[in-house]
């Protein structure tokens, strides 16, 4: 074990990213009103190009008219492959108002794209005596973000949480597939003659989970572009969770009841990490660091497993 604990991620709710294009202002309220834990209002690729400067103005003055509760503010500017995302920065900050919380950058390649942002955003918050720090998040969505995926999770104190951007990363790679995250037809290993489906997302997913929890972040799973099939999201959404994702992105307001249930953890599993922990101060009473439940082992360890799931549960509820 490293003498270096890890850093806690950021203390808040994240279940459900709900994103809605900067263009389509009529969706602004519905958002609002959404059981989404964090709301990302989009200028980048769900926004034409002529669109742009329109769709700033409608997310700057939303930010300021909108109601939007207490959920987590965010909006993603564009690539810094852009001409667009300086001029996102800096209207939103010298305009914006106070609500905002957050700016997501997308297509990040490495731990200086995140630096260049923060400088510019340090020096527009400081110009305009802005009182809220705004906090960064990032999307893994290239061969070189995934790449650099642990310098990036480091790259900056305002960073909060990073997604996997599913469409991007699969066309960066050269993926052979247009589907948006989840089961893919030719993704299949044969045994006996019966096809199974592995997960293609495993690796990427995994590897900003680990850069995720070496430096404080929250990892979160990107869209799942079919919003007619809720069995296909849950299965996805359901492996995140297993691999330590505490979030996915919603694309159609349908699918944030279904992040939200598979994000917060059963009553289920809330009681039995709350048996293990009970099993295991017992154990501790008698002396022992082990202990039989159900059947089966637990130890030290069982008793941090439980320990994320107490956490949480205690954390949603408030
Ligand atoms: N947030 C909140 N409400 C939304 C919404 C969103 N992102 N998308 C649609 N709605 C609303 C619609 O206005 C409609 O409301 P109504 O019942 O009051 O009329 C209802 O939900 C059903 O919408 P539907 O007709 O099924 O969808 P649509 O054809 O209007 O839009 C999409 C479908 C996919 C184009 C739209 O959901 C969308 O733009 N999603 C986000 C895309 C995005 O931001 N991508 C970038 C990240 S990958
Ligand atoms: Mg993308």
């Amino acid at each position: 074990m490293s003498f270096r604990l890890q850093p806690a991620a950021p203390a808040r709710p994240n279940r459900c990213q709900l994103f809605g294009p900067g263009s389509r202002p009529a969706l602004f309220e519905k958002m609002a009103a959404s059981a989404a834990d964090v709301i990302n209002l989009d200028l980048e690729d769900s926004v034409a190009p002529d669109d742009k400067a329109q769709a700033r103005r409608n997310i700057i003055q939303a930010i300021g008219d909108v109601d939007w509760g207490t959920k987590h503010l965010s909006v993603r500017i564009n690539g810094l492959d852009t001409p667009f995302w300086y001029r996102d920065v800096v209207d939103l900050l010298e305009n914006a108002s106070e609500r905002l919380d957050q700016i997501m950058i997308p297509k990040v390649g490495c731990a200086a794209d995140v630096y260049a942002v923060d400088a510019l955003v340090t020096a527009v918050e400081a110009a305009m005596g802005r009182r809220k720090r705004i906090a960064l998040e990032v999307i893994i969505e290239s061969a070189a973000g995934i790449s650099h995926v642990e310098e990036i999770a480091a790259s900056s104190p305002r960073l909060q949480a990073m997604s996997l951007g599913a469409a991007d990363f699969a066309a960066s790679m050269g993926m052979q597939t247009t589907g948006i995250g989840g089961t893919q037809e030719n993704y299949y290993m044969i045994r006996e003659g019966v096809r199974h489906w592995p997960d293609p997302w495993h690796w990427a997913q995994a590897a900003i989970v680990a850069a995720c929890r070496t430096h404080g972040v929250l990892p979160v799973d990107g869209p799942f572009g079919d919003f007619s099939d809720d069995e296909g999201f849950r299965a996805q959404a359901r492996r995140s969770a297993t691999l330590g994702m505490v979030g996915k992105w919603a694309i159609h307001p349908k699918q944030v009841a279904l992040a939200n249930e598979v994000f917060t953890p059963s009553e289920a599993q809330v009681a039995e990490a709350r048996e293990i922990l009970a099993a295991m101060e017992a154990a501790k009473a008698a002396g022992q660091g082990a202990a039989t439940y159900k059947g089966r082992l637990v130890d030290i360890a069982s008793m941090r497993q439980a320990e994320v799931i107490v956490r949480q549960a205690e954390l949603i509820g408030g």
